[in-house]
């Protein structure tokens, strides 16, 4: 039996979410939110519930059936795994957003922290692990320098099929294992794509590549239960099984309409109140470098889910919250000093652990200067929950909404959890705000011009619009 069939087991790895930092009582009526106000929104609250289970209903959010109905995928990947992990001693993702963002927050949390450093042996035998989600040519050449192309294989992942750094990424590779390779090149290759539609299926097709389908109704950002992100997660050993059987935990408690006892939507709620009194920006704080990641993830789900000119009726609206990333402690030390003293303008989230992987005793020593002995004799664990403790303290003292997400642990269980709850979270948010959480039309449009500066047949009329566009006069050379 797996651990995460035992009901008692998954309880104790329930995720929390504290809100008392938003409220009123805690921070006063001027900065906090009141239960009157969430309570004056009960009607709100219920039809944006009931729009979102229709949408379920209707098959157009299929993000959230992915921890149920990909039985058959998920042997396949397993099975896809142990090969590759027999024949390659390096794995590397191709692709960028919601195609990348997921894969690396995942692999951050959930493996070793030197991962890639650790010999074959420590690593269970497991491939080493790279995502490229840029296309800096510098970046491209130092992966060369450090794989050998002939023992790699690469996962081309791309939703649209046409996105030019995936494609660009996967034309030099292509390429490169062609000539060194011949025929058997193809073995090196996996497509992660569409059922149908785009490019990268086509030239799956021609090339006769192994692929996986990110199904409809799945966005990029919302892709990283699918194959999106369980084949790299299954290729360094972790357990997408429990992964997904997490992400369907979470779905059980956000199924509830009332907001009293569904805490996605309940933290949906409290962000939405949070950005129409001018809290625009949504900063994510993990104590955890486990996590840090998770912040990158999470930036782009709200950004560009929530980031709309117009909302369900056309209106403009300019919606939004600025999501931001920091890392506790280490950015106490850069940014808290702006979010307790700075513009109340922000709300922050932290991501805290309750128990680590690991404990580590603080050395005793320096017993005559006591301001450093003090610290003798805890662990670092005392220490990254105090500091947490007090940063939520300072904010709380400086009148500035924080909430905490406390995990548990870290665990396949707990990760699946909480990028479920965000994906309702944002969802829930969207209804709210009465936007499209799910488009993308101001990624799509720099997707263009892209396309259009670089001579994509068909893009001409836009290749034009772009030629006609005011030449820089306000320039320095500094
Ligand atoms: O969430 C999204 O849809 C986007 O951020 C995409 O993930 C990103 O633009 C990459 O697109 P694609 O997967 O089509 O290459």
């Amino acid at each position: 039996m797996k651990r995460y069939e035992n009901q008692k087991w998954k309880q104790s790895m329930r995720l929390r979410l504290d809100f008392n930092n938003m409220m009123s009582d805690m921070l006063g009526e001027e900065q906090g939110i009141s239960k009157k106000s969430i309570d004056a929104m009960a009607g709100k609250l219920i039809e944006a519930a009931k729009a979102l289970e229709t949408k379920r209903a209707e098959g157009r959010m299929q993000w959230r059936d992915l921890p149920y109905n990909q039985k058959e995928t998920v042997a396949d990947i397993l099975e896809t795994a142990a090969k590759i992990k027999d024949k390659f001693e390096v794995f590397v993702v191709l692709g960028i957003g919601g195609s990348a963002l997921g894969p690396i927050a995942v692999q951050q949390a959930l493996n070793h922290l030197h991962y890639n450093e650790l010999s074959k042996e420590q690593r269970g035998g497991c491939p080493r692990i790279y995502v490229v989600d840029n296309v800096d040519p510098e970046r491209m050449e130092a992966l060369f320098d450090v794989i050998d192309v002939e023992k790699s294989l690469f996962n081309v992942i791309t939703k649209s099929g046409s996105t030019s750094e995936t494609m660009a990424q996967f034309l030099i590779v292509h390429d490169m294992l062609k000539n060194r390779l011949g025929e058997e090149y193809r073995s090196h290759l996996i497509a992660t794509t569409d059922k149908e539609k785009g490019n990268l299926i086509k030239i799956a097709g021609e090339l006769g590549l192994k692929t996986y389908t990110i199904p409809e109704g799945v966005g990029g950002r919302f892709s990283e239960l699918s194959p999106v992100g369980l084949l790299a997660a299954a290729v360094c050993g972790i357990d997408i099984e429990e992964l997904l059987a997490g992400a369907a935990y979470m779905d059980e408690i956000c199924k509830e309409e009332d907001v009293y006892k569904n805490p996605a939507y309940m933290a949906a709620t409290l962000q939405y109140l949070a950005m129409k009194d001018g809290k625009n920006i949504s900063v994510m704080m993990p104590y955890a470098d486990s996590l840090k990641y998770m912040a990158d993830w999470y930036a782009q789900l709200w950004a560009e889910s929530l980031g709309k000119r117009y909302n369900q009726n056309g209106e403009e609206v300019f919606a939004g919250q600025t999501p931001v990333k920091a890392l506790g402690v280490t950015d106490q030390h850069s940014q808290i000093q702006l979010y307790t003293e700075g513009p109340f303008d922000k709300v922050v989230t932290f991501l805290g652990v309750e128990r680590y992987r690991t404990s580590m005793l603080i050395s005793r020593g320096f017993e005559d200067i006591p301001a450093v002995s003090f610290l003798g004799g805890h662990t670092l664990n005392e220490l990254i929950h105090a500091e947490q403790a007090a940063t939520e303290y300072a904010l709380l003292k400086a009148k500035r909404l924080n909430r905490t997400i406390t995990l548990p642990e870290v665990n396949a269980f707990t990760v699946g959890q909480l990028l479920y709850f965000m994906e309702v979270e944002t969802a829930f948010a969207g209804e709210l705000m009465e936007i499209n959480a799910f488009d993308q039309p101001g990624v799509e449009e720099g997707k263009n011009a892209t396309y259009a500066l670089l001579g994509r047949p068909g893009y001409e009329q836009k290749k034009a619009e772009l030629d006609a566009r005011p030449r820089k006069k306000n320039e320095y050379i500094i």
